[in-house]
């Protein structure tokens, strides 16, 4: 684990943080999470499915629907999360430094056309832990802008083995993910990304 570390309106990235052998360890470790819990396409507030597939590790998991953004206890199938793989918790601890670890590993996987809209994640209850990052597979161009929406915005593409910090005065900046280079990548048999997010949730 080394990279280069860039500063971009306040996020810290590091730049092919996880090697070949660290990224494909991360994806043999994720397949039995996923196998336990399948991704789905949550739907928005207003009622459309997202087109990213996501599930959870971790005591808590991000989940959508029309009641809204919240945290839930187990998978949409009634069961737990599966815990959070310890080499995805070795990333936060020497990214972060912090005694505390995350509750929440959100995993998104991003097939062919998947995007993430402009956002905040801000359904925790405390802003001052940061959100870690971790991109595996497919390039995909990563877009900052502000605190509050709208303004001016930079882009850059993360690549396989990539991880942003977005912590201390940026933790609330918004961001998303404007397209994927669908097939850019061969560490996933499926093609595609996938993101994980470790999210301190109580
Ligand atoms: C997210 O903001 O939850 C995902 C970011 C990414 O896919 O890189
Ligand atoms: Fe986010």
């Amino acid at each position: 684990m080394s990279g280069a570390t860039l500063g971009l309106r306040g996020f810290a990235i590091w730049k092919g943080f996880l090697d070949g052998e660290a990224q494909a360890g991360l994806v043999a470790a994720l397949r039995p999470v996923l196998a336990a819990a399948p991704p789905f396409s949550p739907l928005t507030p207003y009622g459309k499915p997202m087109s990213v597939r996501m599930s959870s590790a971790g005591r808590f998991g991000w989940y959508s629907d029309r009641k809204g953004y919240r945290y839930v206890e187990t998978h949409p199938d009634g069961t737990p999360w599966p815990a959070i793989p310890a080499p995805v918790l070795e990333i936060w601890d020497a990214v972060t430094g912090l005694e505390r670890r995350p509750d929440c590993c959100l995993i998104n996987w991003y097939g062919e056309g998947a995007r993430m809209g402009m956002h905040q994640d801000r359904d925790e209850a405390d802003f001052s832990w940061p959100v870690v990052s971790v991109s595996l597979g497919d390039d995909a161009l990563f877009r900052i802008g502000n605190r509050t929406r709208g303004g001016a915005t930079d882009s850059l593409w993360l690549a396989s083995g990539d991880v942003v910090v977005m912590g201390g005065d940026a933790r609330l900046t918004y961001h998303g993910v404007d397209r994927i280079r669908f097939g850019s990548s061969r560490l996933l048999a499926e093609g595609g990304r996938i993101n994980l997010t470790l999210r301190v949730v109580t």
